[in-house]
C-alpha cells in the first residue's frame, strides 16, 4: 500500500492548535501529566473519597465502595488527584440515575471527551491526543451526532456483522493455531497470545485493512487507550507519537477506497448517504480510527475476563459445556460482570437536580458502569457471577441513551463465536498463574492471564 508521510487536516490542526491556559504540574504513576487551568467553581459538596486514584482500582474496580455509595452517597463528588487543575467530577454510580444522565444528552453532553481529563498532552504547547478523539462521533452531540450515526449505521448494519462470521470464525481458529505454535506446550497467555489480536483482526478485516497489519493496529491501539498505564505506555508523548503512524496509515486507506471503491465497510462508509448526504473524508478516517480503539479493548477484555470468571468456577464452566445456558446468555453475562469501559463521562451543560443533588452547569460525571451493571435494585445476587442471570439488562453498552454501542450486534457475535470456537478446541483449559490487571480507572481489563490448555 502506498504511504503517505504527510499528515491529516486533523493531525496538523492539533500540531498547529496551542492551549495557553496550559501549565505542567507533577503527574502520577511515572507519567508527567499537563494540567488546564480551570474556569469552574468546584461544587461545595466535598469529600475525601476519589474514585480516580489508581491505588483503588489495583485489584479491580472497587466494588465494596461503589457499593457503599449506591447505598448512601449515590452522587459523590470528588477532585480529580492526579490533575488537581482539571476541575473535579461527579460519580453516578446508580444504575438508575446511569439511565438518566445517558438519555438526556440536552443536560449532558459527551462533547470533548469521554474521560475525566481534557488533555493530555506531554508537557505545555505539546500536541493534544484529546483535540484528535474530540472529533469523533463518540464525542459529539445532536445534530451532528445523529446526523453521524444515521450515516454509519447505513454502512454498519447487524447484518455486515452476520455476514462476517464465517470470516470470524477462520479468524478467531488463526489466532489460536497461531498461539498454540508459539507455545507448543499449551501454556500460554489468554491475553497477549489471544485476546489482542481477535478484535483488531476482525474489525480491520471489515474495514479492509491487510491481516498482516494486524500486529501494528494493536500496538497503535493499545498505546492510544491505556494511556495511565506507564508499562504499555511509559511516557504520554507516545500516544501522540501512535497517533501519528496511525492517522496517514488510515488516511491512506481513505484515499485509496475513495479512488478505488471495494466492497470492505471502509468503502461503504464512504458511500452511505441519508438525506443526499455523505461523510466527509476526515469524518471517514476518524470513524475507522473511532471503530479500531471501540471494537479492541473492548471485546478482547470482556473475551478474556469472562473466560477468567468460568474458569474460575468450574460449576459455571459446566453450565456453559453442557448447553444447559445458551451461549447468547453467557455473553450478556461476561458483559454484565465484567463492562470493558468502567466509565464514559458526560458534561452537565445547565444547572440540574439528580440524586437530589444540584450538578452545576460544567461539572463533569462519570457514568460508573461497573456500578450500574452491579445494582441490587436491577440485579438478584449482583457480585455473583452466573451465567443463569436472565433477564440481564447490563449497561456495558451504554446506559441507553444515543450513544449506546454501535457495535453491539457485531461484539455480542464475536464473542459468542470465541467462546464456542475456544471451548471446542480445548477440552481442558485451567488458569495457570495469576493475572495482572491494566492499570486504569477507564479500561476494565487484564494485561495478562496465563492458561493452561489441552486440544480435545
Ligand atoms: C463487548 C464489547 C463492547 C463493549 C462492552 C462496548 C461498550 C461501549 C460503550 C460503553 C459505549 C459508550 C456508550 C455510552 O456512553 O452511552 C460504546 C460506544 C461505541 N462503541 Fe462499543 N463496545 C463494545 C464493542 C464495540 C465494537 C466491536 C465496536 C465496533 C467495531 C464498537 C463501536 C462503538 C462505537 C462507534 C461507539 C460510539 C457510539 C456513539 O457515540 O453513538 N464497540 N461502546
Amino acid at each position: 500500500m502506498r504511504r503517505r508521510s504527510i499528515p491529516t487536516d486533523y493531525t496538523r490542526n492539533a500540531l498547529a492548535r496551542n492551549h495557553p491556559d496550559r501549565v505542567t504540574r507533577a503527574g502520577n504513576a511515572g507519567h508527567r501529566f499537563p494540567v488546564v487551568v480551570s474556569t469552574l467553581s468546584p461544587p461545595s459538596d466535598r469529600a475525601e473519597l476519589d474514585l480516580s486514584d489508581l491505588s483503588l482500582w489495583a485489584d479491580g474496580p472497587p466494588h465494596d465502595t461503589f457499593r457503599r455509595l449506591r447505598e448512601s452517597d449515590p452522587l459523590h463528588w470528588s477532585e480529580l488527584g492526579d490533575f488537581p487543575d482539571e476541575g473535579g467530577f461527579w460519580s453516578v454510580v446508580r444504575f438508575e440515575d446511569i439511565a438518566t444522565v445517558g438519555r438526556d444528552h440536552e443536560t449532558y453532553s459527551s462533547q470533548r471527551s469521554i474521560i475525566l481529563v481534557d488533555h493530555l498532552a506531554a508537557e505545555p504547547g505539546a500536541p493534544d491526543p484529546i483535540d484528535i478523539s474530540a472529533n469523533m462521533m463518540i464525542t459529539q452531540d445532536p445534530p451532528r451526532h445523529d446526523r453521524l450515526k444515521a450515516l454509519v449505521q447505513r454502512a454498519f448494519t447487524p447484518k455486515r456483522a452476520v455476514e462476517h462470521t464465517e470470516r470470524m470464525r477462520e479468524i478467531i481458529n488463526l489466532v489460536w493455531d497461531r498461539a498454540l505454535e508459539r507455545n507448543p506446550d499449551g501454556h500460554l497467555d489468554l491475553v497477549q497470545d489471544v485476546g489482542v489480536y481477535v478484535p483488531s483482526m476482525v474489525i480491520g478485516d471489515m474495514l479492509g485493512a491487510p491481516r498482516e497489519d494486524a500486529d501494528r493496529l494493536v500496538d497503535w491501539t493499545n498505546r492510544t487507550t491505556a494511556f495511565e498505564d506507564p508499562r504499555m505506555v511509559p511516557d504520554l508523548d507516545d500516544v501522540w507519537r501512535a497517533l501519528e503512524e496511525f492517522i496517514p496509515y488510515v488516511n491512506e486507506m481513505v484515499s485509496e477506497r475513495e479512488a478505488h471503491p471495494t466492497d470492505d465497510l471502509t468503502t461503504a462508509f464512504i458511500e452511505a448517504e441519508v438525506d443526499g448526504e455523505r461523510l466527509s473524508h476526515e469524518e471517514v478516517l476518524m470513524f475507522f480510527f473511532l471503530l479500531m480503539v471501540a471494537g479492541n479493548d473492548s471485546t478482547r477484555s470482556v473475551f478474556t475476563s469472562g473466560m477468567k470468571s468460568l474458569l474460575d468456577d468450574p460449576e459455571q464452566m459446566d453450565l456453559v459445556r453442557s448447553g444447559a445456558v445458551p451461549l447468547e446468555q453467557v455473553v450478556e453475562e461476561f458483559i454484565r460482570y465484567h463492562p470493558a469501559f468502567a466509565y464514559m463521562r458526560r458534561t452537565a451543560t445547565r444547572d440540574a437536580e439528580l440524586a437530589g443533588k444540584r450538578v452545576r452547569a460544567g461539572d463533569k460525571l462519570a457514568l460508573w458502569y461497573v456500578s450500574g451493571n452491579r445494582d441490587a435494585t436491577v440485579f438478584d445476587d449482583p457480585d455473583r457471577f452466573d451465567v443463569r442471570c436472565t433477564p440481564n439488562p447490563h449497561q456495558g453498552f451504554g446506559g441507553g441513551g444515543r450513544h449506546f454501542c454501535l457495535g453491539a450486534g457485531l461484539a455480542r457475535l464475536e464473542l459468542k463465536l470465541w467462546i464456542e470456537e475456544t471451548l471446542r478446541r480445548f477440552g481442558s483449559i485451567e488458569l495457570a498463574g495469576d493475572s495482572e490487571r491494566v492499570s486504569s480507572t477507564f479500561l476494565n481489563q487484564c494485561r495478562s492471564i496465563p492458561v493452561a490448555v489441552q486440544p480435545t
